[in-house]
């Protein structure tokens, strides 16, 4: 009889995107399939696993900072593996094992199902391992008896992007565009839903483009979606991220169409002048995606829309920026995410005349901040009274407190019991915050 040998430990940090922490989820996943345990913390981990993010810069130096806090650790435990995935480890390479001399790995988003291989390989004493540009893709992983699932799941379908807006690294990190074959989107989808998800969110950098000739896989977006929306027993379904040049009519069609597709979209606008628009290469005008709301919001009245803008691109004026401003107040958003223009290497904004000064983007940014803020509490507002539907996901801050999603995505917590948890119950908003809604039981 072999002596069971003890087992090991992983513990995974995911900085970034929603892409990153279906990433996490699938490597957990494949670590469990090979004998690995999720350790409880970073100190009782054998490997620590760090997937990381380069959108912005501000986002990439975090990372660099967690990564120099993990030495203590490994001067503590000189045998813990430490590995770098995501954008960072797939930009910087053997770069960071120069910055970071205790790194073991550093694997990009391409080549992740190589980590169990390269952790046994350096947890038998072998020397540090670089992965990175594009593997075989998704590593297939078998399915059944993982144990259940989150109420609300992601699942990536489309890996990469193609459109090279002018400040953005993610084609550069992430490779082109590939889809992956429809059967097996479905049959990851009916699998959490067997385990227990009650809403699905498909992501993926560009998802509209899913199955788009030229890919390696996929076929058409509009039938993937109305295919996994009549998997019995899914509830929910969103999808994210939409680029408004790729929206025909049919997508929009769905809404209102499909009974568990929710009533929230985030559609990222960017800028509200045409000049930036055209300079940031995202081949929309502002007509066409005022145009593509007001469609929306016809075939889905009750429609939330969230975005994201950049302020302080190259070159844009104090009048393009009042643009975006402008299309704030025209659009009215339930919610927004707004950045400060950071170059970032590789793209064609880096070297763009028209650099806009710091203090100047931080102005224009918390400005703003400040005129979304009082239309987001304005759209919270206007819910007061009514009953939604909230997928209880978690405790809220209180004692006795729940806390879960509407189908528009807002936020909303509420007292009830803890047997509520990872079900659907109908509450009604007493109180509007600018960041979430306060209800009751109905
Ligand atoms: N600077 C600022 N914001 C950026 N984003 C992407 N690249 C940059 C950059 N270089 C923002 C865009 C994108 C979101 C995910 O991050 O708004 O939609
Ligand atoms: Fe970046 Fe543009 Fe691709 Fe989005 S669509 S990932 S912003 S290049």
């Amino acid at each position: 009889m072999e002596t069971p040998e003890k087992t090991r430990n992983l513990f995974i940090v995911t900085y970034g995107c929603q892409m990153n922490v279906y990433d996490s989820g699938r490597l957990g996943s494949l670590m469990r399939q090979r004998g690995w345990a999720m350790a409880e913390s970073q100190e009782s981990a054998d490997f620590i696993f760090v997937n990381t993010c380069s959108i912005r810069e501000k986002a990439a130096r975090r990372v660099i900072g967690h990564l120099k806090r993990l030495r203590a650790l490994k001067k503590k435990n000189p045998g813990l593996i430490l590995g770098v995935g995501g954008c960072v480890a797939e930009q910087e390479g053997r770069r960071l094992i120069d910055e970071v001399p205790w790194l073991n790995l550093v694997v990009g988003p391409g080549r992740l199902g190589e980590i169990p291989a390269a952790a046994e390989a350096l947890a038998a004493g072998g020397p540090p391992v670089v992965l990175s540009g594009q593997g075989p893709g998704f590593p297939e992983i078998p399915l059944a008896g993982a144990g259940p699932a989150p109420v609300s799941s992601f699942l990536t379908i489309m890996s990469g992007c193609d459109n090279y807006c002018a400040y953005c690294v993610v084609p550069y990190l992430r490779g082109p565009e590939s889809s992956r074959p429809k059967g097996e989107i479905l049959a990851e989808a009916r699998d959490l839903v067997s385990r227990g998800s009650m809403e699905i969110t498909l992501l993926g950098q560009n998802v509209n483009s899913y199955g788009r000739p030229g890919h390696r896989g996929g076929e058409d977006f509009v039938d993937l979606l109305t295919e996994v929306s009549r998997i019995p027993g899914l509830r929910r379904l969103r999808f994210t991220t939409s680029h408004p040049k790729d929206f025909p009519q049919a997508l929009v069609d769905l809404f209102g169409r499909l009974p568990n597709l929710c009533e929230h979209l985030h559609l990222p606008l960017q800028a509200g002048s045409d000049r930036v628009l055209a300079a940031m290469g995202r081949r929309y005008g502002w007509e066409r995606y005022l145009g593509l709301v007001a469609a929306l919001r016809e075939a889905c009245p009750g429609l939330a829309l969230s975005t994201d803008v950049i302020v302080g691109f190259p070159g844009e004026t104090e009048a393009e920026y009042l643009e975006t401003v402008s299309a704030l107040r025209t659009v009215r958003f339930d919610s927004i995410f707004s950045f400060k223009y950071s170059d970032r290497p590789m793209t064609a904004a880096n070297s763009l005349p028209g650099k806009v000064p710091e203090e100047e983007k931080q102005r224009r940014l918390a400005h703003l901040q400040a005129i979304q803020k009082t239309i987001t509490l304005e759209r919270h507002q206007a819910l007061v009274g009514k009953t939604v539907e909230a997928l209880v996901e978690g405790f809220g801050r209180h004692p006795g407190q729940l806390t879960g999603r509407a189908r528009d995505l807002k936020v909303i917590n509420f007292d009830g019991p803890a047997r509520l948890l990872g079900s659907l119950a109908m509450v009604t908003v007493t109180e509007a915050w600018p960041v979430s809604l306060i209800g009751r039981l109905a």
